[in-house]
């Protein structure tokens, strides 16, 4: 890319995004979940604490809605409740990276935070018909919002359509970085390179590769401690749906095993879904100063137009989710109890007993709220029971433990606007406890303890939202029925 500099091209491209935020439509733009100001966000990137404040960047489209020349969006939190828009923090400029500056991760050094990416170049420069030519590239900054990029450090055989998405961490004196590969053989692989100083980079082993053959490519793979066991999450392309599971385009989930520096990484699971909604992908995860591993993930789709793109302004992350590790080595992810912070004002019904095909209004006229339900369930006899958001319009979606299936779901069939259908999460025990984050365009279910989660884009028409709880073909007895409205994330509104 010559005559061009990243300076200028990002300030080429705050106008863009400031042009389309003025047309930005506000109907679903997110409450309490982190947006571009306007245009496209995919994955979560570089997800760190430095400097004080909590950054998280993102793959940002500032030439409008729809998925294009990627760039680093960026946000940034003191206390991971309150957060500002930053200006874009990486743009195309090099030759490396002159069709997208892709996924990738961050790492404090000393006073410095380096950010590892990929440089994307389509092969024909137009588009993918010809394959991708794609390295690992790093960029330095010293406060966080301005970066230098420092060129390519690891390129693999070029022959190799997929090789993507950096994830990087340090054990005492060693880097360890993994990223995504699709192999020779066309197989999904999980490449992991070693280095010393973060600059010069050894290959060390394929640490992991999908049993299952569907999977030609691991997009976003991210590798980290949990307990005393190590999790990998990736993203598999290629695998069709099967059953509840891999319904989406584009589907996230996770393996636990054993692995030490040095050693191969000793699978002790299959692969299980990170989360089983419609719209859930690309998580990405670091480590809190205290030590807790947290995770976002991007809740958007490729396959399919989203409502609101309409209104100039695609995709939003989860809540950042707290991830554990249970004995039956499921990770559990919960909303951060900061988030508990976005408050406002509380419905407690106490205890309720909902008739046979009776309703009761739990919260009328909502935007974005927190909602804790209790239910044990051989209290009562339903087939369906759970919460409808809907509108005074006549639109609605279902959230709604089945007890035929055994799952909790997420239904869209009347929404209104965006995609229909339905996703689903395995529930076990006989107490049924939902944690239900409902945003203006989505909501994030959470199942018990967070073994189970179900996320989706929610695009409701217009009117006046009332969370209202059911009973279906039998009754329910709720133990704990409470909403709690929430304010904005945005600092100023
Ligand atoms: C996953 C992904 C990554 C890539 C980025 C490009 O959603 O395809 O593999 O780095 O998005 O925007």
């Amino acid at each position: 890319m010559t005559g061009v500099t990243m300076e200028a091209e990002l300030a080429r491209a705050e106008r863009a995004v400031a042009e389309l935020a003025a047309g930005r439509g506000d109907r679903w733009y997110p409450l309490v979940h982190i947006a571009a100001d306007a245009g496209w966000i995919n994955d979560p990137n570089g997800l760190c604490h430095f400097a004080g404040r909590y950054h998280v960047y993102f793959q940002h489209h500032p030439y409008g809605a729809q998925w294009g020349p990627m760039h680093w969006g960026h946000v940034s939190s003191e206390d991971m409740v309150t957060w500002r828009h930053e200006p874009i923090a990486l743009a195309p400029s090099l030759q490396e990276d002159r069709d997208g500056v892709f996924s990738g991760s961050a790492i404090v050094d000393g006073d410095d935070l380096v950010v590892f990416y990929t440089g994307h170049r389509w092969r024909n420069g137009v588009d993918e018909d010809d394959g991708n030519l794609q390295v690992q590239c790093v960029a330095r900054s010293g406060d966080g919002t301005t970066f230098v990029k420092e060129g390519v450090v690891v390129t693999g055989p070029p022959e190799l359509p997929h090789f993507r998405d950096p994830k990087v961490w340090r054990i005492g004196d060693t880097w360890y970085m993994v990223f995504g590969v699709c192999s020779a053989d066309e197989r999904g692989e999980v490449w992991l390179y070693t280095s010393t100083d973060g600059a010069a980079w050894e290959f060390d082993r394929v640490v992991f590769r999908d049993p299952d053959p569907e999977a030609f490519m691991l997009e976003c793979p991210d590798m980290f401690p949990l307990g005393d066991k190590w999790v990998i999450v990736y993203c598999p392309m290629g695998p069709k749906p099967r059953g509840y599971g891999l319904r989406n385009g584009h589907n996230a989930g996770y393996v636990v095993g054993d692995w030490e520096p040095g050693g191969d990484f000793v699978p002790l699971t299959g692969f299980r879904p990170a989360d089983w909604g419609g719209n859930y992908y690309a998580p990405q995860s670091f480590e809190a100063p205290d030590g807790r591993r947290i995770a976002y993930g991007w809740m958007g789709g490729f396959d399919h137009p989203i409502a609101s793109m309409r209104d100039s302004w695609c995709g939003q992350l989860t809540v950042p989710r707290e991830l554990g590790l249970g004995a039956d080595l499921r990770v559990r992810s919960l909303p951060v109890r900061e988030f508990a912070q976005l408050r406002t004002g509380t419905v407690d019904l106490g205890e309720v007993t909902i008739g046979r095909d009776e309703e009761v209004t739990l919260m009328p006229g909502l935007d974005a709220a927190d909602i804790e339900l209790t239910v044990p369930l051989a209290d009562g006899d339903a087939e369906r029971l759970g919460m409808v958001l809907r509108t005074d319009t006549g639109n609605e979606i279902v959230i709604a433990y089945d007890d035929q299936a055994g799952r909790v779901l997420i239904d869209r069939r009347r929404a209104g606007y965006g995609e229909r259908g339905y996703r689903a999460a395995p529930v076990d025990g006989p107490v049924l406890e939902l944690r239900i984050v409902v945003d203006r365009g989505s909501v994030e279910v959470f199942v018990g303890d967070g073994a189970e989660c179900v996320s989706s884009l929610v695009f409701l028409g217009e009117g006046v939202r009332s969370a209202v709880l059911f009973a279906e073909s039998g009754t329910a007895r709720f133990t704990r029925a409470v909403a709690h409205r929430l304010g904005s994330i945005w600092e100023g509104v």
